[in-house]
């Protein structure tokens, strides 16, 4: 089938939360390169994005900071759609689906439907909170977990076990909003029969599109082999858009059924706005010449692949997506990406902390790309990738032809005189670049793709390297000339080639080269800079990244672990004691001491005898942790804090003078509370 333009959408981020590098390498950044691809061979495309602004997690936390769902979606959409501005995601729009525009496109794609006879209406009993009165969500109701028994869990999910469950699965189920005990009450709610679909989906899908991606492919396959059931499309909520039919008070569209329209509503807001560029909406969803591929992570493949394209169909003006080309998982330092454990790189947090450096990440990101499975960013891979790839190959490159040009030519590009044999397999090397990053682009394979646009970098540099220009000025410079005039064609190349992955550095080198207007058809040709052209004055394309950086963004997620691991022990603390006034703690004498001896008292298993350096002429105590020490000597030299003004009392025949501090552990065991600097002894607690 030959299409005559694109629709690229990349799915529309939840807005109850910034995002993260995951969102970012598994769905942005590809689908900005395929645009950035596409619009340099001049095609016509489409690049649409936007905020997913409705759900339940969204009522959660409007509930969970006291303010209104529109407030939240307020505050994350403009978050994120500047974090993606920021990051050269070029969309054509970025809109939301609280817009005027979305309401009423969702609101008659569901009234086109019903009018059709498209869904069914099935009564289910469903929980209600009756102090509230409202039905719950199942996020909404906790209870125990049938599996683990986690009293916390949530009547979606057991965030201790992981199982996914449904709210009647919980035993002893409360309502979150209201602490009170929901009871069971019938619901109607309008369901999607995909069950009806069936047929011809496994035709559209595993016959006729076998070129999908195999993990996209083969999870369709398995939701096909296991059988589809009715979905609702419909839910019981305060937040969203109406259900626009009689006898429907109170619901609302699903936020599923919602947001994949939003592609549609946020296109016919750009083109109603802009429409001598971008013509009509339709023309961008309805053409059958129109190529319809959507960006998404793994856990999307269902609705984009299966229930969009169901709903579009039983539409029946629309045309489907021609592919869907989804992204495996992004883990970060081993661990899963975690937005309730900030477990991530948040994109405004790396602004503050990498100014200017956003190609590095786009390049990062996209070296590891999770196309196939899941995979991992490492903030040392990410160093190393700046340092031995960027740095040291593109933009040593770079740097070096610019610099030689300046210094022997003025920065004015020299002539191209007689080729040697291996100026020419230079050149032939890569004019193969060009087609290999086109076949990798045009199959969604950007990691691959990006990998081959470095190659052209290693080719230059090698080409630099080997022939030595700086050493020959003395003796040929004719040679000088041509060797220049080639590293200069291919740093213009360059600038081409990698517009879609770096757009940033590659505007850069094109200011430096003083080139004007360019595309994709240049790639590959050797006449871009004209002999005698002039150069502007040359400047680092990338720095390195020294260790301080990388320590720094591991240390942060150290410390985001250690936070993480005191919350879950937390639940195991002891509860607070009865209040105190400041007088009573006025009262206690504590203070720093140093270790001088320290023995276990013999026949007492639990007893250690330490002799400190109190300040005050030294004193001896014991203390009740020899099993936690079963070297005490090791403990000459720590300091301890201990009582000053305890009455001195006589164990095993030794007088006590006072008692030393220690913290119990979760477990019961003791650890000494030791000051983390030196303090002079005898220092009290104040
Ligand atoms: N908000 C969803 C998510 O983050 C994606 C919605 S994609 C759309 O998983 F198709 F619904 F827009
Ligand atoms: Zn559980």
């Amino acid at each position: 089938m030959n299409f005559k333009r694109t629709t690229v959408t990349s799915a529309l981020p939840y807005a109850n939360g910034p995002v993260h590098i995951g969102h970012l390498a598994g769905v942005y950044v590809p689908a900005d390169i395929y645009v950035r691809y596409l619009r340099l061979k001049g095609e016509e495309v489409l690049f649409v994005g936007g905020s997913d602004e409705h759900g339940v997690p969204i009522t959660i936390k409007a509930r969970n900071e006291g303010v209104s769902p529109q407030d939240i979606v307020d505050r994350y959409h403009s978050i994120i759609k500047n974090a993606f501005a920021e990051f050269g995601i070029k969309f054509d729009v970025y809109s939301r689906t609280t817009s005027k525009t979305h309401k009423k496109v969702a609101s008659d794609f569901f009234k086109k439907l019903y009018e059709d006879g498209k869904f069914i209406e099935q009564t289910s009993e469903q929980y209600y909170d009756t102090e509230a009165k409202q039905f719950l969500a199942d996020r909404y109701i906790t209870g125990k977990c049938p599996h683990c028994g986690n009293e916390k869990a949530y009547g979606d999910q057991c965030e201790s076990c992981g199982t996914s469950l449904s709210a009647t699965d919980l035993i002893n189920p409360k309502s979150a909003i209201s602490g009170s005990i929901p009871e069971m009450r019938e619901t109607k709610h309008w369901y999607l029969p995909l069950d009806q679909h069936e047929s011809w989906l496994r035709q559209w899908i595993l016959e006729d599109h076998k070129e999908w991606k195999t993990n996209v492919y083969g999870q369709c396959k398995s939701w096909l082999d296991m059988g589809l059931q009715p979905r609702a499309v419909s839910r019981d909520l305060d937040w969203g858009i109406p259900v626009p039919v009689e006898g429907a008070e109170g619901k609302v569209l699903y936020v599923w059924f919602d947001a994949p329209i939003g592609y549609i509503s946020n296109t016919k807001e750009l083109c109603e706005a802009e429409s001598e560029k971008f013509g009509n909406w339709e023309t961008w969803w309805k053409d059958p010449e129109t190529r319809l591929v959507h960006f998404i992570g793994k856990d999307n493949i269902v609705f984009h692949c299966i229930v969009f394209p169901a709903m579009l169909k039983a539409e029946r003006s629309y045309i489907l997506p021609d592919n869907v080309p989804a992204n495996e998982f992004l883990n970060l330092e081993g661990d899963k990406i975690s937005t309730s454990r900030n477990w991530a790189v948040w994109l405004h947090e790396y602004l503050v902390d990498f100014p200017g450096k956003q190609d590095v990440l786009r390049y990062v990101l996209t070296a590891n790309a999770p196309e196939t499975k899941d995979n991992d960013f490492t903030w040392k891979d990410f160093q190393a990738r700046n340092n031995n790839e960027l740095v040291a190959v593109y933009g040593n490159f770079v740097n070096r032809a610019l610099v030689l040009t300046k210094k022997y030519f003025d920065g004015k590009v020299p002539a191209l005189n007689e080729l040697t044999d291996y100026d020419k397999q230079t050149l032939a090397d890569f004019a193969n670049v060009k087609i290999e990053v086109e076949k990798l682009l045009d199959t969604f394979h950007f990691r691959d793709a990006q990998k081959e646009a470095m190659n052209l970098a290693r080719i230059g540099n090698k080409y630099l390297a080997e022939t030595e220009p700086w050493k020959l000025a003395k003796t040929d410079m004719s040679r000088v000339e041509t060797i220049l005039n080639i590293s200069l064609q291919i740093a213009a190349n360059l600038s081409i080639a990698f517009e879609p992955f770096l757009p940033f550095s590659s505007e850069k080198l094109r200011n430096m080269l003083n080139l004007g207007s360019f595309d994709w058809a240049d790639l590959g040709k050797m006449d871009l800079l004209a002999t005698g052209h002039q150069l502007n004055k040359p400047e680092l394309l990338f720095e390195r990244i020294e260790d301080e950086q990388i320590d720094t963004q591991l240390a942060k997620l150290h410390a985001t672990k250690l936070a993480n691991e005191a919350n879950e022990t937390s639940t195991k603390v002891a509860p607070v004691k009865e209040n105190v006034t400041f007088d009573d703690f006025m009262k206690m004498d504590i203070r720093v001491g140093t270790v001088l001896e320290c023995t276990k008292v013999p026949k007492a298993d639990k007893l250690l005898q330490f002799k400190l350096d109190d300040g005050m002429g030294g004193r001896t105590i014991l203390s009740g942790i020899a099993a936690y020490y079963p070297n005490p000597e090791e403990l000459v030299g720590s300091q301890v804090l201990f009582i000053a003004n305890f009455p001195p009392r006589k164990l095993r025949g030794i007088d006590s003078e006072g008692m030393i501090l220690s913290a119990e552990n979760p477990d019961g065991s003791l650890t000494l509370i030791r000051p983390s600097e030196k303090l002079s002894n005898g220092s009290p607690i104040v």
